[in-house]
């Protein structure tokens, strides 16, 4: 319960709030002790616990205690009793059980969920998670609840979107298992979230036009002439995606041309799908996508992610080699560990206080022995 509820762990330290439970505080018990019996009926794994490598000072686990007074509300959800049961249930699933604001919402000056701007954009590891608020051309206002519901439920809505990187693995390790009628409250509850405005000049999903022959995978080539980016398309992607992106003839590989991911006003999902590829394959329908990041250098993928961009997306996004280089590098565990929790400080220009408050405690603790017993006692806490 306090680890799930309050983010506190078994010997009582702080957990990091990697761990959702700035989502999960509102969590029934029923629902927590559900979970607990789940758990324990698995078979046990014995496997030491991973080293923390975070480097100081966001190893001091004690600057949880700040971060909590700011941003954890604990609690438990309270339905709105002027609001239908559908409503309150996709409340709960969209706000506590499913913690979409942990990736959706972007975060405040200390690093927690944004409440004023509530689902209209944030990050999860390099990979953007898009505004989902109503807005029409920032958000998914254009598309139907039918669309949201088939996203939500297989992460793949032709002509619109793919889940991948870690909304694939949203799709495919918790939501394609939900009851339709759960989904349908999740997206009853999305559509009556405010609407939140963005950079985007028109929706996402609404760039690229549709080739004259749909589906027109490895059939013909455009007229153009040979660029780099032409090469590596032609080689590496069209036989998926098509000569002219329209995805294969039967849709199981999808169309770039009207594809979220290449139509948004950043480029890191393109250049994240290049690098890791889609992981999809669990659910029914889907196929899943090589990893190009092994094979290819940062101007490669550069030079392939600029092409897919300018000629089926929104030609206004482009990247560089040295882009590419730093999402690469920040796409390791470690780096997005680390990358996360130096945002948390950096950003919320609490570091500077921070930096005092630790370098006062370094001396405090150098002046007196008892003192350095009390600290340590304190971290054990
Ligand atoms: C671990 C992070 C994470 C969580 C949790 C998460 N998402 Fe996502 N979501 C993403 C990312 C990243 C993308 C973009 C994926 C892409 O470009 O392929 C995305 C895309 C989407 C999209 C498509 C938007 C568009 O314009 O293409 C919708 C809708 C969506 N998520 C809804 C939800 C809902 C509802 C929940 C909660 C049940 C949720 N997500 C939880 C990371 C997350
Ligand atoms: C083996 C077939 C295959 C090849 C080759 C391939 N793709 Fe894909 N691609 C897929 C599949 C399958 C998906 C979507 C899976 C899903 O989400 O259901 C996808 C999805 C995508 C997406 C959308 C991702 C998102 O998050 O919305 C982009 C962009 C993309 N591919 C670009 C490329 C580029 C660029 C290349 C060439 C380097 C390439 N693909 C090569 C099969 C392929």
């Amino acid at each position: 319960m306090a680890a799930v509820q309050k983010g506190v762990r078994r010997d009582g330290a702080d957990l990091y709030p990697a761990m959702p439970y700035d989502s999960f505080a509102a969590m029934s018990r029923e629902d927590v002790l559900a979970i607990r019996v789940y758990l324990l009926a698995q078979p046990t794994i014995s496997q030491p616990r991973p080293q923390n490598i975070l480097p100081f000072p966001f190893n001091q686990r004690w600057i949880l205690v700040l971060w909590k007074f700011a941003n954890l509300h604990t609690g438990s959800f309270t339905p709105d009793l002027s609001r239908t049961a559908e409503w309150n249930r996709g409340a709960y699933l969209i706000e506590v059980l499913g913690h979409c604001g942990a990736c959706h919402t972007p975060r405040n000056t200390t690093f927690g969920m944004d409440e004023n701007r509530k689902f209209a954009g944030g990050t999860a590891g390099i990979w953007q998670a898009f505004n989902i608020t109503g807005d029409k051309i920032a958000g998914v206002g254009g598309w139907s609840d039918e669309e949201l519901f088939r996203f939500l439920k297989t992460g793949a809505v032709a002509g619109k979107a793919y889940a991948g990187g870690p909304m694939a693995e949203t799709v495919m390790n918790s939501l394609q298992h939900l009851s339709d009628d759960d989904i349908h409250a999740m997206v009853a509850y999305l559509r009556d979230v405010p609407a939140q405005t963005g950079d985007e000049r028109q929706p996402r999903f609404s760039w690229g036009n549709v080739p004259a022959i749909a589906g027109d995978a490895g059939t013909k080539t455009q007229g153009s002439g040979s660029t780099d980016g032409d090469n590596l398309y032609r080689s590496l992607c069209s036989g998926c995606h098509g000569m002219n992106g329209g995805g294969s003839p039967d849709g199981s590989y999808p169309s770039l041309i009207r594809n979220t991911a290449l139509g948004a006003a950043t480029p890191e999902n393109v250049v994240m799908t290049i690098l890791e590829g889609v992981k999809a394959g669990d659910v029914a329908g889907r196929k899943s996508m090589a990893a190009f990041g092994g094979w290819l250098d940062d101007g490669q993928v550069a030079t392939l992610a600029n092409y897919v961009t300018a000629r089926f997306g929104n030609p206004d996004v482009s990247t560089t080699a040295a882009d590419v280089r730093q999402m690469r590098a920040g796409s390791s565990t470690e780096q997005t560990v680390t990358l996360l929790a130096a945002q948390a400080l950096a950003a919320s220009g609490a570091g500077l206080l921070l930096a005092l408050l630790l370098l006062l405690a370094r001396r405090f603790r150098r002046e007196t022995s008892s003192a350095r017993l009390m600290f340590v006692h304190r971290d054990r806490r």
